[in-house]
Formats: structure tokens, sequence, C-alpha cells
């Protein structure tokens, strides 16, 4: 029987009434495909934070309710904290939030909720992380992440430790993109390093890419994108890095051309929206933008990692309707 795995992300629930009434479609369809197609080998649920958008009791109570009918169902849920799950709107993190993080959420796992967090799946290694650990206190403001020497070790440790006795594959999650997207503009870049990105991602890759590491997963950027064949899964000796996009929002996957880049015209649009607004921009060219994404349909995403009895891994986007 294969395992599976089943990947959403930054629900953002209490942004507004969008996010909540999408996330109710999303868990009516893993209940529907619960008691159907998936009856007898449901997947694991893992959802790479900011499950909430501003830490409130709230807003945890709400995405609580919708996570009880899941759990409820037999489904195993597995959960990592994001910045906005941390409060207010993701850029202020409070330890505070974290302590409601935990209170609400961590009867789903059965070990607690200390990270990394170590799972084994059907004989296969689940890792997941929390990229706010070192974020509290006066470092907490602005929307980046950090692992910290100590967990990046601690995976490091975990991993070697599993490799001596078994040949499963290993995968790893986090909130934050570990590194910058490779169609990324100077603008951009700035404004990841000035409080958006993972500050140590840079020895959290080197470290890992040692490691055979079989599947990466992530959200934060609100981005779906799937690196398989591209120059960043040779760099990170990775052969599946996964950048999930909003599940709680319809939006558009895009395919990864080999240099790591989405092709996908809306790129040059983001990376510019600043200046946009600064300086007068060719509107028929805005307009043939547009159109040529208006073509392309917006859906509610999820990501399937099936990996069959043989051992081969098969993701799939997973649209909830
Ligand atoms: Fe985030």
């Amino acid at each position: 029987m294969s395992t599976r795995i089943l990947q959403i992300s930054d629900l953002h629930i209490g942004r507004s009434v969008t996010e909540e009434n999408n996330f109710k479609i999303i868990v009516n369809h893993i209940i529907r495909k619960g008691q159907g197609e998936w009856q007898s080998n449901k997947p694991v649920i893992m959802i790479t934070g900011d499950i909430v958008n501003d830490g409130d009791v709230g807003q945890y109570e709400t995405a609580k309710g919708y996570l009880d009918q899941l759990h409820a169902k037999g489904f195993n849920l597995r959960l990592i904290p994001g910045n906005h799950d941390y409060g207010k709107k993701g850029n202020l993190a409070l330890e505070e939030g974290f302590i409601r993080f935990k209170g609400h959420f961590s009867q789903y796992h059965d070990n607690g909720m200390d990270y990394p967090y170590p799972d084994n799946i059907d004989g296969h290694c689940l890792i997941g992380l929390n990229s706010m650990q070192s974020e509290y206190g006066l470092d907490g403001i602005l929307a980046d992440g950090e692992l910290g020497e100590d967990q990046i070790e601690k995976t490091a440790d975990l991993i070697n430790e599993y490799r001596e006795t078994s040949n499963g594959k290993v995968i790893v999650y986090l909130h934050h993109h570990p590194f910058l997207y490779p169609d990324d503009l100077p603008l951009r870049r700035v404004g990841e390093a000035v409080g958006h990105w993972l500050k140590d991602g840079k020895e959290f890759m080197s470290t890992i890419k040692d490691l055979n590491i079989d599947v990466l997963l992530f959200g934060h950027e609100h981005r779906h994108l799937k690196f398989t064949n591209t120059i960043l899964n040779d760099r990170y000796n990775i052969p599946y890095i996964i950048s999930s996009g909003k599940s709680s929002e319809h939006s558009r996957e895009f395919p990864v051309l080999q240099n790591g880049s989405a092709d996908q015209p809306e790129c040059e649009y983001k990376a510019f929206a600043d200046l946009l607004e600064q300086y007068e921009y060719d509107n028929e060219e805005r307009e043939r933008v547009q159109r040529e994404l208006d073509r392309i349909p917006k859906e509610l995403y999820g990501r399937m990692i099936e990996i069959n009895d043989a051992g081969d891994i098969n993701i799939t986007n997973e649209v909830f309707v």
C-alpha cells in the first residue's frame, strides 16, 4: 500500500471570510474523499504553517474546530508554525502565540510539539521543523524566520540515525522558503533580506545537501512551485522541492524551468510592483500580461505526495472542490 501525505499551507484563518470559506471547502473535500477513494489509505494531513493570521485565540478556536473534524474522521495531522501563528499579521512574533499554537494543536501529534519533530510513517522518515524557533523577543519583528544552529544539528543527527538502519524516504518540511527564488529580481531580494527570508537558510541548505533528503516542502511565499530536475535540485541534492502557495486562496501554478524560475508572466509583475506605482507603465503590455494570466484558471491547491511500495515518489496537485 502506498504512503500518502497531503500538504496544505498558509491558511491564514481569520484574515477574512474568504480564507475560512475556502478552508471549509478543503476540509469537506478531504472528509468526502476519506469516505471514498482514500477510505483504506488516508493521507497524513501536513500543514506547513500560517494556519491562523494573527495568533489570536479566536482564530485558533476557529481553526481547531475544522481540524477537529478531520481528526475525528481518522486523519493524522502534522502541523508546524509560521510567522502568522505567532502574532499580528505575521510581523510581531510573541512567545504566547506559540503557546497558543501548542495549546490548541499539540493533541493531534503523538509526541507533543518539540521541533524537529520526527515521525516514522510506513518506514519513511518525516521531519517537521519550526522556522520561528529563535524568533521570540527583540528579534521577533517582521516576517523572517530562523531555525537556529541547534535545530539544524538535531535534524542532521536524526536523518543520519535513520539512515543507519533504514532505507525509506526522508521528507523534511518547514514554513519559510530556505533559499531565494531564482526569479526574484533585485528589489525583491532586498525585501527578503530586510525581513521575509529564513535568516539561516544558507546554513540549513548547506547542511542538508549532504544528507540525501528525498522531498523538501515549505510555504510562506504564497507561490505554488514544483522544483524537479532544475539547477536547485542539483545544487541541494534533493529530487523534489515543493513550494506551496496559499491553499485557502484560489491561485495559479506555473511550470518551473530548468533554471529554477517560473514560466510565469506574473513574476515580472510582482518584482516590479513597487516601481509600477511610481512610473508610467506600458498599459498595452500590462493588459497583454493580464489576458495571458486570465486564460489560466485559479484553483484551491494542495500537494499529494505518494510513495509506492517500490519506493517511487509521485507528487500531484490535489485540487479542492
Ligand atoms: Fe509566512
